[in-house]
C-alpha cells in the first residue's frame, strides 16, 4: 500500500520525505489556506521533495472552471494531480481530464455510488473520506471495503485513496482490505513509527550494553 501526507506544510512534508517510505502528497483548500505564499509555488515544491503524485485541489464548482484551473494545476510538474469534488460537474471534469492525459483524484466521496462513477470518468485516484463518515456515526472503513470489491470486479485502473485518516488503525485496516493508498496528516504518520514495547525494549538493551563495558573496563 502506498503512504500519502495529507498536508501542504513544506517542513513536515520534507521531515517524512527524508524517512524514504513516502509515495506522495494529497492537500486541499483547507490545507493550502494554513500556509505562506502562492499555491502553485508550494505544490511545485512539494512535487520536487516527493517525486511522486502530488494532488492540488480546484476551487472552481462548475465544469469550465474545474478545467481551467485543472489544466492550469497540471502545468505546475509533471508529478501533479488534479482533485476535484464529487458532483455532476466534477465528475464531468475528471471524464475530460482524464482524456487529456491528466490524472485526476476524485474527492470527498461518502458512497459506494460515487466511487462507481468516479472509476467511470477514469479517476486515477477515489479519495473516500473515513474519518469524516466516522464522526457522524458511520463506519467510514466499511465504505472501503464496498468500494474495494466493486473495483475487483471490473478492470477499472482507478485506485482506492483512502482519506480523512485519522489514526494508525485506519492506516492498518485499508491495508487489510487492500486498498492502494492512505493518506494521513503526518502527527498520524509519526503515530506508525512508534510502539511502548519499541522504547522501553530498546532502553534495555541499551542499558544492559552499557553495564557489561563497564564491567569489562
Ligand atoms: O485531504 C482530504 C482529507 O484527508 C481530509 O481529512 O481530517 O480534514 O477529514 P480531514
Amino acid at each position: 500500500m502506498k503512504l500519502f501526507i495529507d498536508s501542504g506544510n513544506l517542513k513536515d512534508i520534507q521531515a517524512l520525505a527524508d524517512t524514504g517510505i513516502i509515495d506522495g502528497v494529497t492537500t486541499n483548500p483547507s490545507l493550502l489556506a494554513k500556509e505562506p505564499g502562492d499555491h502553485r509555488d508550494i505544490l511545485k515544491k512539494i512535487c520536487e521533495m516527493v517525486k511522486g503524485p502530488v494532488s492540488g485541489e480546484v476551487t472552481a464548482t462548475d465544469l469550465a472552471g474545474m478545467l481551467q484551473q485543472g489544466r492550469d494545476l497540471a502545468a505546475i510538474d509533471a508529478h501533479m494531480v488534479v482533485k476535484v469534488p464529487l458532483t455532476r460537474d466534477g465528475i464531468r471534469a475528471c471524464k475530460a481530464l482524464s482524456s487529456e492525459g491528466i490524472r485526476v483524484n476524485v474527492t470527498l466521496c461518502f458512497s459506494a455510488a460515487q466511487a462507481l462513477l468516479a472509476a467511470k470518468a477514469g479517476a486515477a485516484f477515489v479519495s473516500p473520506f473515513v474519518g469524516r463518515l466516522d464522526d457522524i456515526g458511520s463506519t467510514g472503513m466499511d465504505l472501503i471495503r464496498e468500494v474495494v470489491e466493486i473495483y475487483r470486479n471490473y478492470p477499472f485502473k482507478t485506485e482506492v485513496l483512502v482519506a480523512s485518516c485519522r489514526n494508525p488503525i485506519h492506516v492498518v485496516e485499508a491495508a487489510r482490505l487492500g486498498a492502494g493508498v492512505a493518506t494521513c496528516p503526518p502527527s498520524v504518520i509519526d503515530q506508525l513509527f512508534n510502539h511502548p514495547l519499541t522504547s522501553i525494549g530498546l532502553e534495555k538493551f541499551l542499558k544492559d550494553w552499557e553495564k557489561a563495558q563497564n564491567v569489562k573496563a
